[in-house]
């Protein structure tokens, strides 16, 4: 027999909206009590009564058993999530930054407080990825991680390969649309996408990594001469994060532009669709697909989370847990694509191997390979000076090789 859930419900913008939509579709014996708000003046569709601007009318209610946290600050995020678990609260969020920032630190509250956070709703919307991770890949040797994890920024790539659509006017619409962040950087710049693979590593690996020591670089510098480029080979350009085991003690995790040829799930993922290739040792290559951001999409993986905690469902983080021995590292080299003006970044990258190399007046390039650690170095230099890099591992046919 399912518990009944009170909920007190943090956010009502597009994800909250969408929650709300699909749980008066459904009769799962929960109730939202409560709707904590920012803005008290914004027109509501539902009754005023329902709505709060106290968080503590939740986080200090007995009645609610259950928070269900979809607000877009970071650090409140992280108080009411904290505060609610403390109290033996059940949570459930889709704060992708909040909680890859903080994600030892609420591991270790669940435990101690046991209780649940679930989080489905925050890494790829509508893709049951993080609950496959945890519980149906618990035996299998996973080679890798990787695909489209952020809505956005496939978007504005689709609406520009496919519809010839400018950068601008393709990332208005994203905003129009609901999907994108309130600061789009998080999109464009792969950091959006990295939050998520954080939390993805997490449940594939058992690794808990820092977000800031993880590489990302987006497709804000991506120019006409590297679709051209692209499409010459027959290739699209997608920003892909990938967490990859290199050998028994090590992980590397990044997110970077990258060729992706028709062979590949990837390829036809186009606009907010997300898209997750697991590869593993028995099962070989797996591909999710389904929307990736959106109210209703992003809100059915909430809806899941908030149905399976009526069983008392939590993730036991077994991996973790079991101490795989797996440390995160940056020291892998890469097959890199870049598209610079600047001679001197060529060298400071010290490219390695290089297999492909032009000059025009317009558009030089250089492939070849790279160590990680060096991307990162250069990182706001390649930004700066405008250069735009892709990760290219069907160049040379080698995915990723630890430099150790
Ligand atoms: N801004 C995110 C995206 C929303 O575009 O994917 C869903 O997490």
């Amino acid at each position: 027999m399912s518990k009944k859930l009170t909920i007190g419900l943090f956010g009502f913008g597009v994800v909250g909206q969408g929650l709300h939509d699909i749980i008066k579709t459904k009769n799962l014996n929960i109730e939202i009590k409560k709707i904590a708000i920012k803005n008290p003046d914004k027109a509501r569709s539902l009754p005023a009564d329902l709505f709060t601007t106290d968080r503590n009318e939740i986080l200090n209610d007995p009645e609610i058993n259950t928070v269900v946290e979809l607000i877009n600050d970071t650090e409140a995020a992280f108080q009411i999530v904290s505060t609610a678990l403390k109290s033996g609260k059940s949570v459930v969020s889709a704060s992708k930054k909040m909680l890859a920032l903080h994600l030892q630190e609420l591991i270790d509250l669940q435990h101690e407080h046991n209780v649940s956070l679930l989080y489905e709703g925050s890494v790829c919307g509508s893709i049951p990825i993080i609950r496959n991770l945890e519980e149906y890949y618990d035996n299998e040797l996973l080679h890798s991680v990787s695909g489209i994890f952020n809505g956005s920024s496939n978007y504005i790539l689709s609406k520009g390969s496919i519809e010839g659509l400018d950068y601008d006017t393709a990332l208005k619409q994203a905003q129009d649309l609901g999907f994108a962040e309130t600061d789009p950087t998080s999109d464009v710049g792969g950091y959006d996408a990295k939050y998520k693979l954080v939390i993805a590593a997490a449940h594939a690996y058992g690794v808990v990594v820092n977000p800031d020591e993880v590489f990302n670089f987006g497709i804000q510098t991506l120019a006409p001469q590297d679709l051209q480029y692209a499409r010459e080979k027959r290739w699209k350009i997608k920003l892909v994060p990938v967490v990859k085991e290199l050998d028994d003690e090590h992980v590397t995790l990044f997110v970077l532009p990258k060729f992706v040829t028709d062979t590949e799930f990837l390829y036809n993922v186009e606009y907010e669709y997300n898209g997750v290739t697991v590869q593993a040792a028995f099962a070989d290559q797996q591909f999710f697909f389904g929307k990736g951001a959106g109210g209703h999409p992003t809100g059915s993986a909430v809806l899941s989370d908030i149905a399976a905690l009526r069983y008392d469902y939590a993730y036991e983080y077994k991996k973790a847990r079991n101490a795989q021995g797996l440390n995160f590292t940056n020291d892998v080299e890469l097959n890199i694509y870049l598209r610079y003006d600047d001679e001197a970044l060529v060298e400071a990258l010290g490219f390695k191997h290089i297999h492909e190399r032009f000059y025009s007046d317009n558009f030089k390039f250089v492939c070849g390979k790279i160590n990680l650690q060096k991307l990162i170095e250069q990182k706001q230099r390649i930004s700066d000076s405008k250069a735009f890099i892709a990760f290219a591992d069907q160049l040379t046919g080698v995915s990723l090789a630890s430099a150790n």
